[in-house]
């Protein structure tokens, strides 16, 4: 089930929704053809609004003085919404308002209600995203599997980003 989340207080004009419907698959892609989302690439309309579909989605959008909704900002978790979650895809057009924190807020919530939740992963980049993680989502670490004698592999297929092959 869809929500929605608003604070005229703190944020006036925008909200935060999960609604499917009114993600802007034209907005999403513009933002991953963009240098601000560097990982990403531009994908076909009807594979975007698969993974969109496939994904737990936290839009976020702005409604100017016009009563146009536009959105300027999104977070997908790829997730079974029982044990794991990853988080990718996070961006923010409108940026240093505070909106990425409200959604890492709001996301923490919604995940620490999942009881049997093992484990929310993302890859972030050391200098720019990790102080912002860090800062941001309570408790969250740097991975270290090594030391509990552990390690994680992974295999990178065609969709993978640029910057990992
Ligand atoms: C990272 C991003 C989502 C942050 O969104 P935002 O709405 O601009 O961030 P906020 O305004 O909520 O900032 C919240 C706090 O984090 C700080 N912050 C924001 N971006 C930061 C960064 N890259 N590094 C360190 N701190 C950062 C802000 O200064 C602010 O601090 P304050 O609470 O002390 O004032 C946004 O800058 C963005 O889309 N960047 C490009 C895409 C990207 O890098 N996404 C994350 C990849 S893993």
């Amino acid at each position: 089930m869809s929500q929605d989340w608003t604070d005229p207080t703190l944020y006036p004009g925008y909200t935060l929704s999960t609604r499917k419907e009114w993600l802007d698959v034209s907005a999403v892609n513009d933002a991953l053809d963009s240098e601000m989302v560097y990982w990403g690439a531009r994908l076909p309309v009807d594979v975007l609004r698969k993974m969109l579909d496939n994904s737990l989605c936290f839009g976020v959008y702005y409604t100017g003085p016009d009563g146009v909704r536009q959105q300027v900002g999104l977070a997908r978790l790829v997730t079974d919404e029982v044990s794991f979650a990853y988080l990718t895809d996070f961006y923010i057009t409108h940026q240093g308002k505070g909106l990425g924190k409200w959604v890492l807020q709001v996301m923490d919530g919604i995940l620490s209600s999942w009881p049997h939740l093992r484990r929310l992963m993302f890859i972030t980049d050391p200098t720019r995203g990790k102080p912002f993680y860090e800062a941001n989502l309570p408790r969250c670490h740097e991975q270290d599997l090594v030391s509990k004698g552990y390690t994680m592999l992974e295999k990178l297929y065609d969709g993978a980003p640029k910057i990992f092959q």
